[in-house]
């Protein structure tokens, strides 16, 4: 049996051993180089530029993807949220329940609109916002809902709106561009979606960017106003009468010519990415103590980042603190040559940021124990599936997993030499 790599054995995977450009992403063509220089060339560099043409092109062609009334391009995911917050009546003041696991940028958004978010667990199998956990984030100020469709996969809206009738459930689809929820894209499922168009985004652009989709006349009239000074859309020229709240949150033409190119791969490549990363982790499935995605039958996944739960006892580590087998397999199966990552550190509401007054640390780790487990006993590969070429690079990868497994007496050992720890370590660090 060859040795770990971590003890000085070849890795499974060495460095240069597979393709780089099956890794790539975003996937930049010749096609996309056409699109920027066509913007530069014609003069119009920005959206309020009279006739710009692919700013609307692209809300057009995002609503019709999406299977909605309208779309607003913005200059960022964060500010798609922001504008479609407020767009869909979030004032200063009210309360929004937010998951407990996601990007911090979540968050700030409902604080630019001047409200506080109240934070609900996640439900341990889908990583979204658990409809169980709902009712007790709910106050007399709570005016909406933003569940994240984390990583890719929609969380249960159906469910959610149960546990919260008559509020505004605003998706915050920044990584799920793609997923479908019975029969539905992500974006078409609440008030407003939003999505980001960051270059790491299953759908990219050359910078930043964001797209709000909605089937409502009048959060539409609302983003747009929101997103150009609170000014109406001109009729021939532009006015610059503000009318309401606003500010600028526009996408440049730039971006927008990029991600149109992006867009007409988007269905093929999500197609694919379903086929080779399923591939993956049908491979992965196979090892005992490590748990795969659970995608239910009511929806599809986009595999924004592929989230891979670990089993203790399964094991052989039967009581063992997650977090150290963690930080032993993420050490053992990159020095493989697997470039796995953490995504996020620790739950939202431990932040400094978004604590809620009077709780500490410990309170947070007993009121979201879903989130915080998630933190501590998953392991994460970001990235690396999202060029449908990725297929062989994954099997590769699949080979670094199954030679590690092959070496679990001795992963045991080092786990027990871990310290037995959780998240609360890396908050810890942070405190500096
Ligand atoms: C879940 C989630 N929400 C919001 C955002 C913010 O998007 P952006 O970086 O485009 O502002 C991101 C981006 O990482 C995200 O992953």
């Amino acid at each position: 049996m060859s040795r770990l790599a971590m003890l000085g054995g070849t890795p499974a995977v060495p460095a240069g051993s597979t393709d780089p450009a099956a890794t790539d992403w975003p996937v930049v063509t010749e096609a996309e180089e056409a699109a920027v220089l066509r913007v530069l060339r014609s003069g119009r560099l920005t959206a309020t530029a009279a006739g710009e043409p692919e700013i609307v092109a692209l809300e057009r062609e995002w609503a019709e993807y999406a299977g909605v009334a309208h779309c607003v391009a913005v200059g960022s995911g964060t500010a798609a949220l922001q504008v479609a917050l407020a767009a869909a009546g979030v004032r200063p003041g009210d309360r929004v329940v937010v998951p407990a696991l996601t990007m911090n940028a979540t968050a700030h958004a409902v604080r630019q609109c001047g409200a506080e978010p109240v934070f609900a667990d996640i439900d341990p199998d889908t990583y979204t916002l658990d409809p169980t956990r709902v009712p007790e984030a709910l106050t007399a100020r709570t005016t909406a809902l933003l569940p994240v469709h984390l990583h890719g996969l929609p969380a249960d809206l159906d469910a959610l709106r149960s546990a919260a009738p008559g509020l505004a459930v605003v998706e915050d689809a920044a990584q799920a561009h793609g997923a479908s929820y019975r029969g539905r894209a992500a974006g078409a499922l609440g008030l407003a979606g939003c999505f980001s168009l960051h270059p790491s985004k299953n759908l990219p652009t050359c910078g930043e960017g964001g797209l709000i989709t909605t089937d409502s006349d009048e959060v539409h009239r609302a983003a747009l106003a929101l997103r150009n000074f609170g000014e109406r859309p001109p009729v021939r020229t532009r006015s610059y009468i503000a009318h309401g709240p606003g500010g600028n949150a526009r996408l440049g033409p730039v971006q927008a010519a990029f991600t149109r190119c992006q867009l007409e791969r988007l269905p093929e490549q999500t197609k694919e990415r379903d086929r080779v990363v399923g591939a993956f982790l049908g491979r992965l499935a196979e090892l005992p103590g490590l748990r795969v995605p659970v995608v239910p039958a009511d929806r599809t996944h986009a595999w924004h980042i592929l989230r891979l739960r670990l089993v203790p006892a399964k094991l052989g580590l039967p009581g063992v603190a997650p977090a150290a087998v963690r930080r032993v397999l993420h050490r053992a199966l990159r020095a493989e040559g697997v470039p796995l990552s953490q995504y996020q550190v620790a739950p939202l509401p431990a932040h400094p940021a978004f604590r809620p007054a009077g709780l500490s640390v410990d309170e947070i780790a007993e009121r979201f124990p879903v989130a915080g487990a998630t933190v501590d006993g998953t392991l994460c590969l970001q990235r690396r599936q999202l060029n449908p070429a990725a297929g062989p690079v994954l099997q590769a990868y699949a080979r670094g997993f199954e030679k590690v497994w092959e070496h679990l007496p001795v992963i045991r050992d080092m786990v027990r030499a871990q310290p037995s720890d959780d998240w609360r370590r890396a908050l810890a660090g942070e405190a500096r």
